[in-house]
């Protein structure tokens, strides 16, 4: 069977569209822009580079391991961060990523650990950890690391489990130690000026020339994750973990431990994976967890016996479902706003994107700019060109054809012969909308996506913030794991389920 390698480009983070690596040509890049010319974005901004350090080590060198540190370069060069020690069981792992850092930010030494423990006990200067492990151990991680006084960084999807997701906000409660999830679309300027400025509040209220939302009533959301079939992760056959630490941590096998995602005692599957993301959304943006669910899929893909699109490689069997389609249902003011959400990991079609939809208009968004559109109706009671000079939006600049969704048709044009029978320019099939005024959100995030959120807790840490300040508060991320790990129930149970407003409380 074909496998991916570790540190191909091949076997990058699964659920971050574009993650740069970090070459020494772009690491140098930045660091020539010295610390002097730092500034950090919305969402977390520091006003100017801190006085003080914050000293931290990070807990697994895989993918988003390397993506952290990518995303805090430039903390790192302006000296607001840095980076004490690194955790991997896995020597090679620990090395790759250790050795790189050193070789890139000049006088960096970094402690190597294969045990958090051992850390913990030795680290004494250290403030706080970054937890990039996989999933089941984001709790034990988290809760050691708190209670050994320290603040918390912690990857999405928190847990695998809503129990151990739920020990993680208590152990902040206990400690009082920060501790924020990586749900980072929280921090991103972009997703903050559409919650903020285009959907606005779950009141109805927003901070644009209406004080309302733009998209008037908003009826439905729609997020999807299309991946494409990909081969399991390998690795190098040189430089396997020891079968007695694998035994410990649980695994049976180096395929199992590169592969964790797809098992059910380790990850979540897809739509804990790449769903956390985009089902966070839902709740952050209508400001509030759904009522309801209903969700259908399935482990049919990758079942152990059907062949590879190469055709001559036999698929993994997985135990996690590698597609879902769910519906949640909220109450937003009294009325049902749906939600839908699909993860297929068998089509890149049409990737990664998330939709709001109103009466007044719609908007398309993603980390990625390509999707970056509000879509006004023309019943919309909202002034465009008004709110494109007041800054809120962006004219579209040219033609808005190559968007699939929303593009104008070239038979909208006068037509003499429609004229002449009646049918007006614009009504050819009077069962079909006219097109939709185009949009674009004006802001741009030059950072990398995790960057702000990053800043954001690192702020937070450096300026004795409270856990309100943070952007992603592990009371809030845990919300969203028990609306995304719901969805096990549901398809397990084939009904809709109702939630109970308890079960989002700690
Ligand atoms: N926020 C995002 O956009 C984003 C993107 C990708 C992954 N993630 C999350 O980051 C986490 C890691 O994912 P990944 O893609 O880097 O996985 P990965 O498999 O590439 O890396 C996991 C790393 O953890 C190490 N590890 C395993 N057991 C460990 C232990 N006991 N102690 C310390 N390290 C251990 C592995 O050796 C490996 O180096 C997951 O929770 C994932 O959901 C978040």
């Amino acid at each position: 069977m074909t496998v991916a390698d570790p540190h191909s480009t091949s076997s990058a983070s699964p659920d971050t569209a574009a993650t740069p690596s970090l070459s020494r040509r772009t690491f140098l890049r930045s660091a020539s822009v010295g610390a002097a010319a730092v500034t950090f974005g919305a969402g977390g901004a520091f006003a100017q580079a801190p006085s003080k350090q914050l000293n931290i080590a990070i807990v697994g060198c895989g993918e988003q391991g390397l993506a952290q540190i990518n995303a805090m370069r430039e903390l790192v060069l302006n000296g607001s961060v840095r980076v004490l020690a690194m955790a991997d069981p896995w020597q090679f792992n620990l090395d790759y990523r250790a050795n790189s850092f050193e070789k890139l930010v000049k006088g960096a030494k970094v402690n190597r650990y294969t045990d958090l423990s051992e850390l913990l006990a030795k680290e004494e200067s250290l403030d706080a950890v970054f937890i990039a492990t996989p999933d089941y151990l984001h709790e034990p991680y988290t809760t050691m690391a708190l209670k050994a006084g320290k603040h918390v960084y912690c990857e999405k999807m928190m847990s695998n489990t809503v129990e151990a997701a739920r020990k993680m906000v208590i152990s902040q409660q206990e400690t009082g130690k920060l501790c924020q999830v990586g749900h980072q679309r929280r921090s991103n300027p972009r997703y903050l000026r559409l919650r903020d400025e285009i959907i606005g509040k779950a009141d109805g209220t927003a901070k644009n020339l209406t004080g309302k939302s733009l998209l008037g009533e908003i009826t439905h959301a729609y997020a999807q994750w299309n991946r494409e079939v990909k081969p399991p992760l390998g690795f190098p056959k040189k430089f396997p973990v020891p079968p007695e630490v694998l035994t410990t941590l649980g695994y049976e096998n180096m395929e199992q431990f590169r592969n964790w995602r797809f098992y059910k005692k380790f990850g979540g599957g897809a739509i804990s994976d790449l769903g956390a993301h985009q089902i966070d959304l839902f709740n952050w943006m209508l400001g509030g967890t759904p009522v309801s669910i209903t969700a259908t899929g399935g482990r049919d893909y990758y079942d152990g016996k059907g062949m590879m699109p190469d055709g001559q490689s036999v698929r993994p069997a997985y135990e996690t479902d590698d597609n879902v389609i769910v519906t949640y249902e909220y109450n937003v003011n009294g009325r049902t706003v749906r939600c839908i959400y699909t993860v297929l990991t068998t089509t890149s079609s049409q990737a990664i994107y998330e939709k709001f939809m109103g009466d007044q208009a719609s908007v398309v968004i993603s980390e990625d700019l390509k999707n970056n559109q509000v879509y006004r109706e023309n019943n919309a009671l909202w002034d465009g060109q008004q709110l494109v000079e007041a800054g809120t939006l962006a004219a579209i600049p040219g033609s808005v054809h190559h968007k699939f969704w929303e593009s104008p048709k070239p038979w909208w044009q006068e037509d003499k012969w429609l004229t002449k029978v009646g049918v007006k320019a614009g009504a050819v099939d009077a069962r079909e909308s006219k097109a939709t005024g185009a949009y674009e959100l004006p802001e741009v995030l030059n950072k990398l996506p995790h960057t702000p959120h990053i800043e954001n807790f690192v702020k937070c840490c450096l300026e004795g913030k409270s856990q309100t300040d943070l952007n992603c508060p592990v009371a809030d991320a845990y919300k969203t794991c028990v609306t995304v790990l719901k969805c096990n129930q549901a398809i397990a149970e084939k009904k809709t389920l109702i939630f109970d407003p308890s079960e989002f409380a700690v």
